[in-house]
């Protein structure tokens, strides 16, 4: 049972409004710049930096990702990448950390991408998003993943509307916690063995920030 003043609060926040459909393919022409990163939407392209990461067992622990060879990998980031609009449960997006500076491991050319953030539709009816992440083990430790995800957290609040971001994650990963909670958001469940991975019952932390409490922090 919701208090008295959660139960105002919700109400005078109004029904569902997210602003959908979304093309996450606006962002190919105007990438989110953060202060040392660029976020765009991956690319099938971006394979070859994606699979530097993909391809390391620590990485994968708590992902719910198979192990891939690199044709599988590939055509997996070629699959991630398709997928750009918005409109329906779990409809998603991705968008490449790219770092500039740091020349991507097929083309010298290019910036590397150092990881990747999810944004996934939860539930259109409510208005609830989920978020996602992956940084290669070599660029974490380095607040590359709280830069990426706070924009993109932002970003979502402000562009997509929603009434709740959230984030659901294998309940032993403590660096997807500690990043959850430097995003603001609250650790609301731990769902007992919710999935079953590599042969075994894993229980799933859920993390959640409701637009309204975002707004405060932000001021
Ligand atoms: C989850 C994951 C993305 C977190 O990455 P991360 O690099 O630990 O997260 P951050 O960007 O928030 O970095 C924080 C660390 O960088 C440090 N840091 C260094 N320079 C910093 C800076 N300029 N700004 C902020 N933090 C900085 C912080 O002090 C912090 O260190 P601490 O963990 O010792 O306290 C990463 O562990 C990962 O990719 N894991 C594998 C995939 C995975 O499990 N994904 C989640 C599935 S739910």
């Amino acid at each position: 049972m919701p208090s008295p003043e959660r139960a105002a609060a919700a109400a005078a926040d109004g029904p569902p409004a997210l602003r959908f459909p979304f093309d996450a393919a606006a962002l190919t022409e105007a990438p989110i710049i953060t202060e040392r990163l660029v976020l765009r939407p991956l690319e099938a392209s971006d394979a070859a930096d994606v699979f530097e990461y993909q391809r390391i067992p620590e990485v994968l622990r708590y992902l719910p990702w198979p192990e891939r060879d690199r044709a599988e990998a590939y055509e997996h980031t070629a699959k991630r990448a398709a997928a750009r609009v918005l409109a329906d449960d779990g409809d998603f997006f991705v968008l490449a950390m790219t770092l500039p500076g740091t020349p991507s491991v097929d083309d010298v050319s290019g910036d590397r991408v150092i990881g990747d953030m999810m944004v996934r539709v939860s539930s259109a009816k409510h208005a609830q998003l989920e978020l996602g992440w992956v940084v290669h083990p070599d660029f974490q430790g380095k607040g590359y993943a709280r830069e990426a995800a706070t924009a993109i957290r932002d970003f979502a609040f402000e562009t997509l509307n929603p009434h709740r971001i959230q984030a659901f994650l294998d309940a032993r990963n403590a660096a997807s916690a500690a990043l959850c909670e430097r995003l603001g958001m609250r650790r609301e469940a731990t769902i007992l063995e919710e999935q079953y991975n590599d042969g075994e019952w894993q229980d799933t932390a859920l993390y959640g920030v409701l637009r309204r409490e975002w707004a405060a922090a932000k001021g």
